[in-house]
């Protein structure tokens, strides 16, 4: 089974972006992680990530065209874009929504509110990079 693992806006800069809150782990080794944690479940996962959000619309709609489970951490998007909770709302497969962090119990108020969450399986936050491998576990068991 193919997943499309999707990464919205800043976390490009994985490692260097408040590695208080979000670790040390790069995109680039976050990436080569879900590729080998895939190939366990027997996955096969592609990550991506973007700064912009209509490039993340049309892979989302490409996704809702393919019938491809998508794992989704759609950074501050996630709070606020009705453009990715429309393409959410039409995929036709699962959907998970991660979190590296756990924006329920950070003190920004708007943190706590997910456009995202009506449209997913599960919701993994709070669990580092780790929450990645949570969520493809989610969709291998299907
Ligand atoms: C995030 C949490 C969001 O609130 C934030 O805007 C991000 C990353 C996370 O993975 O913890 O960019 O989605």
């Amino acid at each position: 089974m193919r997943v499309l693992v999707l990464n919205g806006p800043n976390l490009g800069r994985l490692g260097r972006r408040q590695p208080e809150i979000y670790g040390t782990t790069t995109h680039a080794e976050l990436a080569a992680m879900c590729v080998a944690w895939g190939a366990e479940l027997g996955l096969e996962v592609e990550v991506r990530q973007t700064n912009h959000e209509g490039v993340m619309v049309d892979w989302l709609n490409q996704a809702a065209d393919d019938r491809t489970p998508v794992v989704l951490n759609a950074a501050a998007w996630t709070h606020y874009s009705y453009a990715v909770l429309d393409a959410c709302a039409q995929l036709e497969a699962p959907l998970v929504e991660v979190h590296i962090s756990d924006p329920q119990k950070r003190p920004e108020e708007f943190r706590h509110h997910s456009v995202v969450t009506p449209y997913a399986v599960e919701v993994v936050a709070g669990h580092g990079v780790e929450g990645y491998r949570m969520a493809l576990e989610v969709l291998a068991r299907g």
